[in-house]
């Protein structure tokens, strides 16, 4: 299966005209946002429920490296152009060098990973150097990589911090752009750590991207 082949390949044909920006208006940075599962950061992007960032930014496309995932879906139905490739039985630098390629097509200025359960390669890292962002439910310096809201939630923790960070060459390990602490205090079962985690992220990540994209855009 190629990258572009039509069955994981949905975007607009090429003859749809491009949606440009308005006469004068700056260009919008474009995102690319990667997920595995159900997909609500991604949803919290694309809906941008604080304001900034729907006016600096447009989804280029949402990318699954699992073809039936929810969110993959729920992009679509959005009206977002949307790709798989699927990952599994794939070697990992194999299918990351195959799944940036793709990515490039669609000239993302950030790549935004909303639940995108994988470890990245340098092969999928090197092309976006510096541009890849990543949201993680706890203080990445204490807790790195999966089932953080089990770790808050079997450790009785009062709180954990949502954290906002570049994606660098380690797990979890690159600069953080944005944290914000979740109350935990009385949350009772794993379900309401989350409920009150989520909710979070879905606030800081479309505020974290506006501030990163009006940072670069001045810079
Ligand atoms: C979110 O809690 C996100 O922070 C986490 O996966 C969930 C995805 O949910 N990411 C990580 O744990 C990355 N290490 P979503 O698909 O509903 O956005």
């Amino acid at each position: 299966m190629t990258p572009t082949s039509p069955q994981y390949d949905r975007r607009p044909a090429p003859s749809a005209p491009a949606a440009g920006p308005a006469p004068g208006a700056p260009a919008k940075a474009r995102l690319a946002i990667l997920l595995s599962g159900r997909g609500s950061n991604m949803l919290a992007v694309v809906r941008a429920p604080n304001r900034p960032l729907r006016d600096l930014a447009e989804v280029a496309v949402v990318f699954s490296n699992k073809p039936d995932a929810p969110g993959l879906e729920a992009a679509g139905a959005l009206g977002c152009p949307t790709a798989a490739l699927p990952s599994q039985g794939r070697k990992r630098a194999e299918f990351d060098a195959e799944a940036a390629a793709l990515l490039q097509q669609y000239r993302p200025d950030f790549v935004v990973l909303a639940g995108y359960m994988r470890i990245l390669s340098p092969a999928f890292i090197q092309p976006f150097a510096g541009r890849i962002v990543n949201i993680h439910p706890a203080d990445t310096h204490q807790h790195q990589g999966l089932h953080a809201y089990e770790w808050a939630f079997d450790n009785h923790l009062p709180e954990t911090k949502i954290t906002v960070h570049l994606v660098d060459e380690g797990l979890d390990t690159g600069p953080v752009l944005a944290q914000q602490a979740v109350d935990l205090r009385g949350a009772d079962t794993l379900a309401e750590v989350e409920r009150r985690g989520l909710a979070v992220e879905h606030e800081l990540y479309s505020r974290t991207l506006a501030d990163l994209i009006e940072k670069t855009v001045k810079s």
